[in-house]
């Protein structure tokens, strides 16, 4: 492991421009739920009933008592952890251009990263489902679900659900983005959600090494990426930031 901290540092003092793809497992350590896997969401809710678009316009009111509103008190107070100060450090030493999350959360940028790419929408902000509006999350009123909007329509995250597409703009940026860097850190995803796992698949095609950092393997592992780092995002960042400091 100590070997492939030092790795990482050789690439990443070596790479011109550098990226990043995160998941859910970069803020597990902020105490915020992945999906998958021990203590993951979809092992208490079917996605299907919870996340997805169809389950929302059917029944708002039920997505906001179920999934929601949990969200809303976990993302309201969560901090960003030493997985995200470590990839804000990185930028700040001139070594990180893009963050290309999945996450909803805000909290790269809370830590610091002025370049996110919010691969599937934020939870900071709510959208009226009649004239998109968009309301900060802290400032909704959640007294009586689901909230609405002045004009009466009903909130909704503005975030992507499944049986949505991706941003356009998102998806347009972040394929660039992986086609054009040298080194891309993929760092707590599962990789089995299309098209934001398919971002290093092209960063590899376009040359860049591609660089896991997760304490258990995923479909990118020993066939996308050069090497996975095996452990939690906070530890294995703040070893690779100590170390690159150093040089
Ligand atoms: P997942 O919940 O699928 O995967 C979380 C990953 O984090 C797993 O690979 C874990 O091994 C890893 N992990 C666990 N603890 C970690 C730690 N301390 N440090 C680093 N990694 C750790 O989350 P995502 O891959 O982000 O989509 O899920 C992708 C998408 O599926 C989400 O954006 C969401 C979901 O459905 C939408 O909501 C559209």
């Amino acid at each position: 492991m100590d070997d492939l901290i030092q790795q990482a540092v050789e690439d990443l003092a070596a790479a011109g421009k550098v990226t990043a793809l995160t998941g859910a497992g970069i803020s597990i350590e902020s105490g915020i739920p992945p999906f998958r896997g021990k203590g993951g969401l979809w092992e208490r809710f079917d996605p299907m009933e919870v996340a997805h678009i169809d389950a929302l316009v059917r029944d708002p009111a039920k997505v906001w008592n179920i999934l929601v509103k949990e969200m809303k008190e976990i993302v309201d107070t969560a901090e960003p952890n030493d997985g995200h100060k470590g990839l804000a450090r990185l930028e700040e030493m001139g070594k990180l251009e893009t963050v290309i999350t999945q996450n909803v959360d805000g909290l790269h940028q809370a830590a610091g990263n002025t370049d996110v790419i919010e691969f599937h929408g934020t939870f900071a902000w709510q959208r009226c489902m009649d004239c998109s509006r968009k309301y900060e999350t802290r400032d909704v009123d959640i007294s009586k679900i689901p909230p609405c909007c002045i004009c009466g329509g009903i909130l909704r995250p503005d975030a992507v659900f499944f049986g949505e597409m991706i941003p356009q703009d998102a998806l347009w940026r972040s394929r660039q983005i992986a086609s054009d860097c040298d080194l891309m850190l993929v760092i707590g995803t599962s990789a089995t959600v299309q098209p934001a796992a398919l971002m290093p698949v092209i960063a590899k095609e376009s040359g860049a090494k591609v660089v896991e950092i997760n304490p258990e393997r995923t479909p990118l592992t020993d066939q996308i990426s050069d090497y996975l780092i095996m452990g939690g995002a906070g530890d294995i960042m703040n070893r690779i930031v100590a170390a690159l400091e150093k040089l």
